[in-house]
């Protein structure tokens, strides 16, 4: 209870804040223990109270007063294109925030899929050459927690984690957590049995679809997808989208609005 608590400094770019929507839902932890007694959240133009330029003078003196010590939580993707100035926060690109702010960190976490590979803003034609974040900064450790977003637990999970055991999590070859994304949706899916038995729906609303079969034919990329959704599920462990009824599109993995998740037939 006497240690410190660790500062973070949380940025946005080019995103649409669903990461951050996810975060706040953490029930374990929740994320008001995670915020108000875990970390030193020092800046984040979404939660925290300031804005404007008292926001940006809270950035300035954190950076200064926890130089080499603090986390850096990227939400969204630096643009190169345009000088930068497809994405501007506190008056100069977020690019120009992103270098400055990661230049003191101990160590980087690129919060969803947009921050690790780029997402929504770097899918074709990629009008504001949008790039993720290990793609700008490349001499710090970046742990990626990819999702769009990522499961809130997940979030919380790996920060829990950093400051527990003072060290960053086991990452995979990708910069992923290990403990969270190891296996595949597929590997651990509650319909994986009507795989391995061949029954698959091929209709949205037929028959297989309503006994439960598996969604393989109407595209679910849960092969192919490493992520926690098939074991510890969303809101609380409630459901995930193959359990509503949807195959996964791969939102955890690189590149997965050019590579036809939506909608295609495998
Ligand atoms: Fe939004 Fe997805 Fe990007 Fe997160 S990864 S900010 S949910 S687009
Ligand atoms: Fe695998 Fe998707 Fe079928 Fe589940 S629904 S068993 S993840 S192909
Ligand atoms: Fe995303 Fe697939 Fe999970 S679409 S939320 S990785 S089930």
């Amino acid at each position: 209870e006497n240690k410190p608590r660790t500062p973070v400094l949380w940025v946005h770019g080019q995103e649409c804040t669903c990461c951050s929507e996810s975060f706040i839902r953490s029930a374990h932890p929740l994320a008001k223990d995670v915020v108000l007694s875990m970390i030193s959240l020092d800046y984040d133009p979404l939660l925290m109270a300031a804005a404007g330029d008292d926001a940006e003078a809270a950035l300035e003196a954190a950076i200064e007063k926890y130089h080499g010590n603090y986390i850096l939580a990227v939400e969204g993707t630096p643009a190169l294109g345009h000088d930068g100035m497809a994405c501007v926060v506190g008056g100069r690109p977020f690019l120009d925030q992103l270098k400055h702010t990661a230049e003191g960190a101990k160590a980087i976490i690129s919060w969803g899929s947009c921050a690790s590979w780029g997402c929504v803003q770097a899918a074709r034609p990629n009008p504001t050459q949008a790039v993720p974040v290990h793609k700008v900064i490349r001499d710090k450790p970046i742990i990626k927690v990819p999702g769009c977003p990522p499961i809130a637990e997940v979030m919380t999970g790996v920060i829990t984690y950093m400051l527990t055991f003072d060290r960053l999590p086991a990452l995979d070859r990708q910069g992923r957590p290990k403990m969270f994304y190891g296996q595949r949706i597929h590997d651990k899916c509650y319909r994986r049995p009507h795989f391995d038995a061949g029954q698959f729906a091929e209709q949205w609303d037929d028959e297989g679809a309503r006994r439960g079969y598996c969604l393989y034919k109407l595209g679910c990329k849960g092969p192919t997808t490493y992520n926690a959704c098939s074991t510890m599920r969303w809101n609380s462990g409630v459901s995930f989208p193959i359990q509503s009824g949807h195959g996964c599109i791969g939102c955890s993995e690189d590149g997965f609005w050019d590579k036809g998740s939506f909608y295609d037939r495998v």
